[in-house]
């Protein structure tokens, strides 16, 4: 049996269609989940949309249709950006649905069953927007301190004994470093729980749009305790089963939902005897062109739109790549053109389309490419000279420090090694510089240099794997290497394309084996206007 590997996204408001922060999300959970995947782990990636809450349900009023229909059509335009964004998402979870209601309705059970809820009245502050209670004391200018509206709530509520959880969180947290990451976030949330905890209302009786609560269906569930839950109902909980892939490897927020995740969700875990996750990864947000993206400023970004206009792993590549992991980013149509110019175009389809351009100038006959051979020593001999380079010979190390960093969702220092092969292997080409060398006496030195070139390349293409799946298959498929154009994603496909299979493996490209001539530029330059 493999090692499970669980990850999911936060499940989306179904109030508006998906922009560029949802999508960036999910993007570094998909290529969290595909690393895994082809380093051999049974991987299970989980997404899905929030669908219940005033918030929603207001949005469906204001557009005049019943919420169900109305949380039918946005949940179907995130389903269909995991397409257009080629996310592997194993399921895709709605809180409408019955197995989810179900999941969610069992964990309160077991709450109540705890001893960990009871019923009381609210009286105070409601952030509609941010689906959140606030203290008087937590107010800045009578408004949430995200700056959202707030409103004044009176109704009977259950409650969620949350105070009585400030000690072992805090034990929680001291003995779990990995918990919150990164740091700055983790001492955030620290120093709230310090604060002291109030019970929490998880109930609400104004509000129709929500799970019922088992018993008493005046009340639907706090849209959040609702929420979180999903992580769980996915799996299959309350059947057993649910614990094949619990407690969860990482869940991927971002950094304004951090205190439900890392306080409320070990919290209502703990107090139903189930272990929290292991990790929660908070990541930045966007801002376009230094302004909040906010859709009454109408500066909204579209991910579709990016994709039609840049192309797809031209648009995933810049996500991932332009922003460290966990820091906020700045979206910018110059950086995201700077951006793919001066490393997909200039750097990595540079290099697959000179090589390959002249390799079938020296190895190539009628429209045949073959890979580069000796004419001298034999097959393996001629492997071993190969991977006597020392950029080369680094890649199984490097594919090990990748493998420790993805462990630790440090995405974007596998962004920096991957980028610092490729320049690594364009210096080589370029002092090695083939069109130099004088075949008459010295063609198993081009051959060789030729070689070793189209190996970097192939250990570069299942690099890139996670990050740009269509092109490094485009890559793998010009070597000769997968049959297919597209991407083959199926039964066999941890077999083709597993990293743990074809990184750093010596003669991965067999000597004197036809390659295909590139016929389409792989990264085209985007125009300056
Ligand atoms: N429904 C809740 C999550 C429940 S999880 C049990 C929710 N949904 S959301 O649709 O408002 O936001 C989902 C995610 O999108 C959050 O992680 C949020 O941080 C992220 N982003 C929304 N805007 C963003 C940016 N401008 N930049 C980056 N990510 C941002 O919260």
């Amino acid at each position: 049996m493999s090692k499970k590997y669980y990850i999911t996204t936060p499940i989306y408001y179904v109030n508006d269609i998906p922009h560029i922060g949802h999508a960036y999300t999910t993007l570094a959970c998909d290529v969290l989940a595909r690393f895994h995947r082809l380093a051999g782990y049974d991987v299970k990636f989980l997404t899905g949309t929030d669908e219940h809450g005033q918030k929603v349900e207001k949005s469906a009023i204001a557009k005049g249709i019943d919420p169900q229909s109305f949380t039918d059509q946005v949940s179907e335009s995130f389903r269909n950006l995991a397409k257009v964004m080629n996310f592997s998402n194993d399921d895709f979870i709605r809180t409408t649905a019955a197995r989810h209601k179900a999941g969610a309705q069992a964990l309160w059970n077991k709450l109540i069953e705890n001893d960990e809820i009871y019923l009381g009245k609210y009286d105070g502050w409601y952030s509609v927007r941010d689906e959140a209670f606030y203290a008087e004391s937590e107010l800045v200018d009578g408004k949430a301190p995200t700056g959202a509206p707030v409103e004044w709530m009176e109704e009977p509520s259950y409650f969620f004994k949350l105070s009585k959880w400030q000690d072992r969180l805090l034990k929680f947290y001291e003995e779990n470093p990995d918990f919150i990451k990164p740091a700055s976030r983790r001492n955030e949330v620290i120093s709230f729980v310090k604060g002291g905890l109030n019970d929490l209302s998880v109930s609400r009786t104004t509000c129709k749009w929500g799970v019922p609560v088992p018993g008493n269906e005046e009340h639907v569930m706090y849209v959040w305790l609702d929420a979180l839950s999903n992580y769980i109902s996915a799996i299959g909980y309350p059947d057993e089963k649910y614990k094949d892939y619990w407690p969860a490897d990482v869940h991927v927020v971002g950094k304004d939902i951090i205190r439900f995740h890392a306080v409320y969700w070990p919290a209502f875990l703990m107090a139903a005897n189930i272990a929290p996750p292991k990790t929660i990864m908070s990541h930045g947000w966007w801002t376009n062109d230094g302004e909040k993206i906010s859709k009454s400023v109408g500066n909204v970004i579209d991910p579709i739109g990016l994709v039609k206009e840049f192309g797809l792993d031209q648009t995933r590549w810049f996500l991932m790549r332009e922003v460290i992991f966990g820091n906020d980013g700045d979206f910018s149509r110059e950086r995201m053109k700077m951006r793919i110019n001066s490393e997909l175009a200039n750097k990595i389809g540079n290099l697959v389309q000179r090589t390959l351009s002249f390799v079938s100038k020296v190895c190539g006959n009628q429209g045949t490419i073959w890979v580069p051979i000796s004419s001298t020593v034999g097959l393996e001999e001629f492997k071993d000279e190969a991977y006597k380079n020392p950029v080369l010979s680094s890649c199984m190390g490097l594919y090990e420090e990748c493998k420790i960093a993805m462990f630790q969702q440090n995405i974007s220092l596998v962004l920096d090694k991957i980028m610092s092969l490729v320049d690594q292997t364009n210096a080589y080409f370029n002092d090695a510089a083939p069109w130099n060398i004088d075949t008459a006496n010295e063609f198993d030195k081009q051959q060789l240099v030729l070689y070793t070139t189209l190996e970097l390349i192939r250990n570069i293409a299942f690099f890139l794997l996670p990050f740009m799946p269509k092109s490094a298959n485009t890559i793998l498929y010009h070597l000769h290497l997968i049959d297919s154009p597209e991407p083959i994603e199926d039964d066999i496909y941890f077999m083709l394309y597993s990293l743990e299979i074809n990184i750093g493996k010596q003669g991965g490209l067999i000597p004197n084996a036809p390659l295909r001539p590139l016929t389409e530029q792989l990264f085209p330059r985007i125009q300056e206007k």
